[in-house]
């Protein structure tokens, strides 16, 4: 029973945005409006006419093959709005469109999070309140259907501008004021023009990239264009008020022990600092039958937390009937409005089901309500990942190993953020040890954080030495700390905002012991949102074939924190952890350098399930805050001055610890690791000094990114479709001289060449691994040797030479060449 089940609801499974292609019909597409943006009745309107006349463009560009179906626009919960229905698992994190405040790198310019690979699906597409009620912006970006249209290219298709081929696909360009939206297709692309698209896509055409690689290539390839025009977009707007969330809570006999307590541990957390004022709360278990602990109860004060906390369960015994413990779940939420939509469960289980899923799990995802599920152990059923994913919830897992903390922060993990960062709690530390001696650290709190901070530290046996010191030197000690000895925690909260600094932290372990310590804090000033990390991988699902890669945001209101070091810990439910170092540095798995998002090639996978949890510091003091956005100049025109609101740029030392959703491993032939090529080089340039080349790239790894490639082939031709489509045919660099350096390394490799005058050259590389599996061929670079002026490219000097002994004079002419130099730049949008 259990595996047909997991097929079927795998089967479903959705992307990141949730966006969906029925039939001919893009359906479940979210628009989520930012807390931050101010009630305007007006914006809802004019959304509704982009997608509207969106949807026209779309139809167009597409051959009459696919059109807008159904779009969902969640607004905000301050926004008093009369007779809106309820939000179901709609949810401005995962809103694949959304409306919020000016980027400051961006200003009102429409613009697409866009860090994948080439094909890929992406995060967003973010607009600004003033994009729609500026009428006076129409004018330097075109209508805002158009617009649109464009954007969903990046964002569902993963492909990029290639507005700079004015010659050759001139009808596409963003330029024009032509109304038309068209897509350049092979004939009609200029395979040779520097721009994002050919350096990012291997130099293919956008519809090219679209029916052939994109999430939506197989079903676009066998669609039928429609025969007559589509049907008007259909629209909701939804709202969610309150959370309104029921902890169903295992207490099966597998729970006895240290896991009912660690449940308890994190539930606790969650209760005390995650959950906001205001919100709902009931507590139900399962094991042999389900009950209702605590019906659903407001947080009105540190009085109803603690009454919430009290009711949390402490023994376990009996079967895991997970389904009775759902159904009694939906009915505590469905105890207030007689429905659960939009409210959360957050569902915690080590064990498979004792009970049918197919009895429940359908009926659970029907409910509207948003599903989260932690496994913990290594038996956890199989569908919670599903649910999860099915209803908008997380899905993360937690081992046994006490110090990874893992339970902990997949609690601190579920919040459902509005857009409004300022009132979310932010985790500045999570890290555990198992030691008899002391167990110190550094947490820093940074100037954006330092409310409502709190120590959480959890013991296994017992503690009688603790002290947290703050940076000007006030120590508090045990006697100032509340201790529960039966829960085995003891917890510090600072009193007002956190002093800004270095705060240390001394613990006696005393005897062989695991210890853990949390840190929380949130936003020091209502109007600055803090740094802020989010963690997560490509692919929730993986059968080894594509890359894993994962991926850490650093921003603080959407400017990039750059120079941060972050490291990334997969945690596999069986098996021990990788620590890998994301980076910043636009080769291998990263897109772009600088724009705060910091990525890695993940290659030793595990079969099974893993956590991701990242931890990102200050590198050297060398972060820095910085702005990461388009040219000033959209459509030939210089655009508005874009308000951007001065702050300082350097950061100061901060940490931060982020969870990320878990995923899943599973290989489809044997168990082991596939041999992956060395990653592709996408950062080759090319410089030319007299004859001299110059060739400069990232070193790629044995396996992607990750350890030393064996060697490179360097090649180049005249003929730019020659390099690209017979790469092996080009002519050989002889690289005999350049061994590979380590994964990341700067490469530099320069020769002589006798280039004509005027002649341009085209270079590429590649390289491979010891087993001979080659990567793809780089991005191809290109060098044009340029004298500076006719005629002045020589000095002729004319020396007369003359020999006294035999009376004669020769005359000498010396041409010199002119030294000339030439660098060759490598167009790239954001710069
Ligand atoms: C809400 O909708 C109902 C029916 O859909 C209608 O009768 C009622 O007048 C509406 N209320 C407001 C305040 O618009
Ligand atoms: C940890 O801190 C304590 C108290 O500040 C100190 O006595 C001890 O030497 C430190 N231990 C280590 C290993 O740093």
């Amino acid at each position: 029973m259990g595996s047909r089940f997991i097929v079927l609801w795998m089967l479903l499974s959705s992307s990141c945005t949730g966006i969906k292609l029925k039939g001919n019909g893009y359906t479940d597409i979210v628009v989520g409006i930012s807390s931050g943006v101010p009630q305007d009745n007006t914006l809802i309107e004019r959304i509704k006419d982009m997608f509207t006349e969106g949807s026209m463009h779309l139809f167009e560009a597409m051959d009459n093959m696919v059109y807008f179906r159904n779009v969902t626009i969640l607004v905000p919960p301050h926004w008093s709005s009369k007779n809106l229905t309820k939000a179901t698992t709609e949810s401005y994190e995962k809103a694949g469109i959304r409306i919020d405040k000016a980027n400051p790198g961006y200003g009102d310019d429409p613009y697409t999070k866009q860090y994948e690979d080439c094909g890929s699906e992406n995060e967003y597409i973010h607009f600004t309140p003033d994009f729609f009620l500026n009428d006076d912006l129409k004018h330097f970006y075109g209508s805002r259907g158009r617009v649109l249209v464009y954007e969903w290219a990046h964002l569902r298709w993963g492909v990029y501008d290639d507005y700079k081929q004015a010659t050759k696909c001139s009808k596409h360009i963003a330029g024009q004021q032509s109304e038309e939206v068209a897509f350049c297709r092979e004939d009609e692309h200029d395979a040779a023009a520097q721009n994002l698209q050919n350096e990012k896509c291997g130099n293919r055409a956008t519809w090219t990239v679209i029916f052939e690689d994109s999430v939506d290539s197989a079903a676009l390839q066998s669609l039928k264009p429609m025969q007559s025009p589509p049907p008007a977009p259909s629209f909701t707007v939804v709202q969610r008020m309150k959370r309104v969330v029921c902890l169903i809570l295992d207490v099966s006999g597998s729970m006895a022990g240290s896991r009912i307590l660690r449940q308890r541990q994190a539930a606790t957390h969650f209760l005390q600092y995650i959950i906001e004022d205001q919100a709902y709360v009931g507590i139900v278990t399962f094991s042999s039958d389900a009950s209702i602990l605590k019906k659903l109860t407001r947080i009105e004060n540190e009085t109803t937390r603690k009454e919430l906390i009290k009711s949390l369960p402490t023994t376990a015994g009996g079967g895991t009937y997970i389904c009775k413990g759902l159904f009694k779940g939906l009915e505590v939420l469905r105890e207030d409005n007689l429905d659960a939509l939009g409210d959360e469960i957050i569902f915690l289980t080590d064990g498979e089901a004792s009970d049918n899923l197919n009895t429940c799990v359908p009926s659970a995802i029907q409910s509207g309500a948003i599903i989260h599920t932690i496994a913990l152990g290594t038996s956890a059923a199989q569908a919670l990942r599903q649910m999860a994913d099915k209803t908008g919830g997380k899905f993360i897992i937690a081992t046994d190993d006490l110090t990874s903390n893992m339970l902990v922060d997949a609690f601190a993990s579920l919040t459902i953020p509005t857009g409004d960062y300022t009132k979310e709690p932010v985790q500045l530390e999570s890290t555990g040890l198992k030691t008899a001696d002391w167990f110190n650290g550094t947490v820093s709190v940074d100037p954006t954080v330092g409310n409502k901070t709190s120590f959480l530290i959890i013991f296994e046996s017992s503690l009688t030495t603790a002290y947290i010191q703050s940076p000007s030197g006030f120590i508090y000690s045990l006697r100032d700390m509340i201790s529960d000895t039966t829960a085995k925690t003891i917890t510090q909260k600072i009193p007002g905002t956190a002093e800004a600094g270095d705060w240390k932290y001394s613990i006696l372990s005393g005897r062989s012991q695991s210890l853990t310590i949390t840190v929380t804090s949130q936003a020091a000033d209502a109007d600055v949102p803090p740094i802020n990390v989010k963690a997560h991988v490509n692919q929730q699902v993986s059968d080894g074939s594509k890359p894993m890669i994962v991926f850490a945001e650093v921003s603080q209101n959407y400017r990039p924190v750059v120079n941060a070091e972050v490291w990334a810990t997969l945690e596999p439910e069986k098996g021990t952890s990788e620590i890998i170092e994301l980076l910043d540095n636009g080769a291998g798995a990263d897109a772009f350098k600088d724009d705060g998002i910091y990525s890695r090639y993940f290659t030793k996978l595990v079969k099974g399930r893993s956590s991701l949890k990242v931890r990102v510091r200050n590198k050297d003091g060398q972060s820095r805050f910085t702005l990461y956005g388009k040219s000033d100049v959209v459509n030939d025109k210089v655009k508005p001055e874009p308000s951007v609101v001065e702050q300082p740029l350097v950061v100061g030392n901060f940490t931060r610890t982020a969870t990320g959703e878990s995923f899943e491993v599973s290989f489809t032939s044997g168990k082991k690791t596939p041999n992956y090529p060395p990653n592709k080089i996408t950062d080759l340039k090319a410089e030319i000094k007299e004859d001299t080349v110059l060739l400069i790239w990232t070193a790629p790894g044995e396996d992607l990114d990750l350890g030393t490639a064996k060697s490179y082939e360097i090649r180049w031709s005249n003929d730019h479709e020659m390099l690209r489509l017979n790469f092996s045919d080009a002519f050989l660099v002889n690289t005999s001289a350049v061994s590979p350096q380590e994964s990341g390394s700067v490469e530099q490799h320069s020769f002589n060449m006798i280039i004509q005058n005027g002649a341009t050259i085209y270079f590429a590389i590649r390289s491979e691994d010891k087993d001979a599996v080659k990567s793809k061929i780089s991005n191809i670079v290109q060098v044009t040797k340029i004298l500076p002026a006719r005629g002045l490219n020589f000095i002729i000097i004319i020396i007369f030479v003359c020999v006294a002994t035999i009376s004669l004079c020769f005359v000498v002419v010396v041409v010199k060449r002119r030294r000339y130099f030439h660098k060759i730049q490598i167009y790239r949008r954001f710069f």
